[in-house]
């Protein structure tokens, strides 16, 4: 497999009083893309940040910013985190009526779309929106929180989600988020993911652009 690898630190991991040093400790690491996950204590119980630290993560690098929205009604948020320099902006199926509309108005907006599927959500939900997508995202913990445990069973998913994205053939990235390590994102890149968020794993690591240089190195030596 000769697909481009992407690891994405997620700042929930993240000092958030040195966000600039933690983000250039990463980017020094050679991350690909900052990951921030919005959360509003609805779609999930923990509540995180919004576009104050999209803006700043945008202004300490030259990086894409993957925003992951575990927010109901995501679509309240799309010209904001647009403004604030989102470049991907991933939403989850079940927090709002009509997906496709709002994945259409994000690309619309310049940014990227993408849909996250939690360990309980079908495949079939991507299924349907392929085309308006640029990436999937398959979530290994059910969201809400670092550091938790990836889910087994969802290995056996990834890999049925890379079948999807290679039959529909148009270089859709798949990204794998929760629960990545240097134990598990072997697993996860030889079942077919491309893109990895990282938190704990990243900035729980005494170093963590090692941190990042070490999981790509794991993902080289998986496949
Ligand atoms: C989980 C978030 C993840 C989280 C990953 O709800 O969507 O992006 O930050 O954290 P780790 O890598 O520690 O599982
Ligand atoms: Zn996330």
């Amino acid at each position: 497999m000769s697909r481009h690898v992407r690891i994405a630190p997620s700042l929930l991991s993240a000092d958030l009083g040195r966000l600039a040093e933690d983000v250039a400790r990463v980017v020094e690491g050679g991350a690909d893309l900052i990951h921030v996950d919005v959360m509003d204590g609805r779609y999930v119980p923990n509540l995180t940040f919004g576009a104050g630290v999209i803006a700043a993560a945008h202004k300490a690098t030259d990086l894409p910013i993957d925003v992951h929205l575990m927010v109901e009604e995501p679509e309240r948020y799309l010209n904001a985190f647009a403004d604030a320099g989102a470049a991907i902006f991933t939403l989850h199926p079940e927090a709002t009526r009509h997906p496709q509309r709002h994945l259409a108005r994000a690309r619309e907006l310049g940014m990227r779309a993408g849909l996250a599927l939690n360990p309980g959500t079908p495949l079939a939900h991507a299924e349907e929106l392929l085309d308006d997508l640029d990436l999937l995202l398959v979530m290994a913990v059910n969201p809400g929180y670092p550091g938790q445990r990836y889910i087994p069973t969802v290995t056996e998913k990834i890999r049925r989600a890379r079948a999807l994205l290679e039959r529909h053939g148009k270089g859709l990235w798949l990204e794998v988020d929760g629960g990545i390590t240097l134990e598990t994102i072997g697993e996860a890149r030889r079942a077919g993911a491309d893109t990895f968020v990282a938190g704990s794993a990243v900035f729980g690591a005494a170093s963590p652009a090692e941190a990042v240089r070490e999981l790509r190195r794991r993902t080289a030596v998986a496949v």
